[in-house]
């Protein structure tokens, strides 16, 4: 019998191995954007036709590539990345493996233009199904331009596979975010069938982070930062109101690199622990940085998957750094720093692998600042009911009244108050007649175990808003008619949004009709809003209304009633008489949740006295 068995031709073996690597437009996004950090870009531009599917660019201004090494960099192990076998423990650079260029040209048509600084002429090359249809020199600027056109064209099977348009730009997007989380000192934009979708300048981390999330996250995530010898931990994480019933907003990154980590998700999510509702998921954008060696990043083709030297050590720094992070920012607003053995507990580090290992995870400085130096880390967790469950407060709260009427009138908040609902102030017996007001800002109250530092405007906007969400949802807030109905005229797209906010706004006590030609005649306004302020109040409040726009998660009402607390509250600076600072208080500590504002910020502060004592080393 003849033998058989024969080599396959490069291109149809290219092909194959190209399926690892590229499996959509977004895996060629990713591939090439990395290329262009790796090559030190400061500016990278990503253009994409029909999701990719016709075209995928990526123009940078790195350090462009040689003659040479151009046309090098489309063969399969072909990199400048690494030599030996050893480089591959310590890699700092996104790419190593020397595929994807490669991968690419098997499956796509591909044009690439690059130029090194030191050369006058650059280089252009077209390549198609592994073959180079031409090379020669060309002018262009320093750096590299690279397109990647008909992905799939000479494998049918693997184009016909592809999702709708609609899909494949849903993971480019995904891949441009995660490239562009990783690197926020590097400018990126992404442009889409000639549609501009990002344009993100260089800057810090946080205003990366608010540049891809939005501007309305600017007050609702909070800063963690821990550096040990083992590994620094740093990112933002999402009050927990900010929690979502969908799992959105959630990334870990470690050495810079984008991955999926269930388990490190979990200790995040352990990090909450009852703060949000069990089938919520916060946000977080966290960064991990450790020696490359205690990692291992080619266990997966994609490179998305790691694998950890030691798993529970990274658990309990996460979720201990995460905790910490959300304790110190008082997302509880009452400051107790009473000792937690809860940490040490962990058994990641209580009962780590080996002796040695348990020396070195006690001899780390992160340990070291939970255990002892900073006491103020180890937050007591529920005790005295303040982070209990809202839903077992209510239970609670049931069963000494007999009546079912607080679970009711709970639903009629949105849904992220009810999770960051914390009840606990009901039983502070606060000495009101004590009460005053500093810097016409804040105001101290006395309680029975020391004091309140309430924020003015912040307590009047929680005041507001729930007292207009019950007007929204239900009990109408009674119009005071104007004496001189007061005429606006607006430009033609603001007319049409009030006239969609009109029955809304009809319930919140604002009496408007329609008066043709983009013309409104004011009738009368809610009681709070003052007389020859009528017509200012409602363009600050379409304002408003338009910027709230942006948060697509909440009703047309919900932002309405928002705004107008908003709007409404007595503002930082304003001085008020005894009689308004006590009731400020009796009405804030009257609201179902007196502790936040709406979008999740503290009205105040408790300072209760072992704390006050101990500060004084008492
Ligand atoms: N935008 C770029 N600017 C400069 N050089 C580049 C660029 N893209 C690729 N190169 C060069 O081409 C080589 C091959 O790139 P390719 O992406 O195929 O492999 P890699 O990045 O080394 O590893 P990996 O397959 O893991 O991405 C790189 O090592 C680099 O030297
Ligand atoms: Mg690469």
């Amino acid at each position: 019998m003849t033998d058989i068995i024969q080599l396959l031709p490069d291109n149809i073996a290219n092909q194959i191995a190209a399926g690892e690597v590229i499996q959509r437009p977004a895996s060629a996004v990713k591939e090439l954007l990395e290329n262009a950090v790796d090559a030190a870009a400061t500016h990278i531009q990503l253009i994409v036709a029909d999701a990719g599917k016709n075209l995928v660019q990526v123009i940078d201004n790195g350090k462009g590539m040689s003659e040479t090494d151009a046309r090098m960099s489309f063969e399969r192990h072909a990199t400048s990345k690494i030599k030996a076998i050893d480089d591959l423990f310590h890699i700092k650079t996104m790419g190593f493996r020397g595929e994807a260029l490669a991968s690419i040209a098997a499956v796509a048509q591909v044009e690439l233009k690059t130029r090194r600084a030191e050369d006058t002429l650059g280089t252009y090359i077209e390549i198609e199904n592994s073959v180079v249809k031409k090379q020669e020199p060309c002018a262009c600027p320093v750096g590299t331009n690279i397109c990647m056109k008909n992905v799939f064209f000479n494998v049918p099977a693997r184009r016909n596979f592809l999702k709708s348009n609609a899909a494949e730009l849903r993971h480019i997007v995904d891949e441009f975010i995660h490239v562009a989380l990783a690197f926020p000192n590097i400018f990126f934009s992404l442009t889409s069938n000639g549609q501009q979708v990002f344009h993100l300048e260089a800057g810090n981390l946080k205003q990366r982070i608010l540049q891809i999330l939005g501007n309305q996250y600017a007050s609702k995530i909070v800063a963690v930062k821990e550096e040990t010898d083992y590994m620094n931990i740093y990112g933002f994480v999402g009050k927990p109101d900010t929690a979502r019933k969908t799992r959105g907003e959630q990334y870990f990154f470690v050495n810079n690199r984008f991955i999926r980590s269930a388990y490190l998700n979990h200790a995040v999510m352990s990090a909450y622990d009852e703060m949000i509702a069990k089938d919520s998921f916060p946000l977080y954008v966290l960064y991990i940085d450790l020696d490359p060696s205690q990692v291992d990043i080619n266990v997966h083709p994609t490179k998305q998957e790691i694998k950890f030297e030691d798993e529970k050590i990274m658990y309990a720094f996460v979720q201990a750094a995460v905790k910490h992070a959300l304790a110190q920012f008082s997302i509880a607003p009452s400051l107790d720093f009473t000792l937690n053995p809860e940490i040490q507990q962990l058994e990641a580090i209580n009962k780590p692998f080996t002796a040695e290992k348990e020396q070195s995870a006690v001899s780390s400085s992160l340990f070291k600042t939970f255990t002892q130096k900073h006491q103020a880390h180890l937050i007591e967790p529920n005790q005295k009911s303040e982070l209990k469950h809202w839903k077992e407060f209510f239970v609670e709260r049931e069963t000494t009244n007999g009546k079912r009427e607080s679970e009711e009138s709970i639903e009629t908040l949105s849904p992220d108050i009810q999770q960051s609902f914390q009840p606990q102030t009901k039983n502070h017996k606060l000495q009101t007649e004590t009460a005053f007001q500093l810097h016409n800002t804040f105001i101290i109250v006395a309680s029975e175990k020391g004091f309140f530092l309430m924020h003015q405007q912040s307590a009047h906007e929680r005041i507001l808003y729930e007292r207009y969400s019950t007007a929204a949802f239900g009990k109408k807030i009674a119009a005071q008619q104007s004496l001189f109905p007061v005429t606006i005229e607006l430009a033609a797209s603001d007319s049409v949004l009030l006239n969609d906010l009109l029955p809304d706004l009809h319930m919140l006590g604002y009496l408007i009709e329609p008066f043709g030609n983009n013309t409104f005649v004011i009738q009368g306004t809610p009681a709070d809003v003052l007389q020859g302020n009528e017509k200012n109040s409602i363009e600050l409040l379409l304002e408003q209304f338009k910027h709230f726009n942006s948060e697509i998660k909440f009703s047309k009402r919900e932002k309405l009633v928002r705004c107008m607390s908003r709007q409404q509250s007595i503002k930082a600076g304003q001085s008020l008489t005894q009689k308004e600072i006590t009731t400020l208080i009796e009405e804030l500590f009257a609201c179902k949740v007196p502790n936040t504002t709406p979008n999740g910020n503290p009205t105040y502060i408790e300072f209760k006295d072992d704390y006050l004592e101990r500060m004084f080393g008492r």
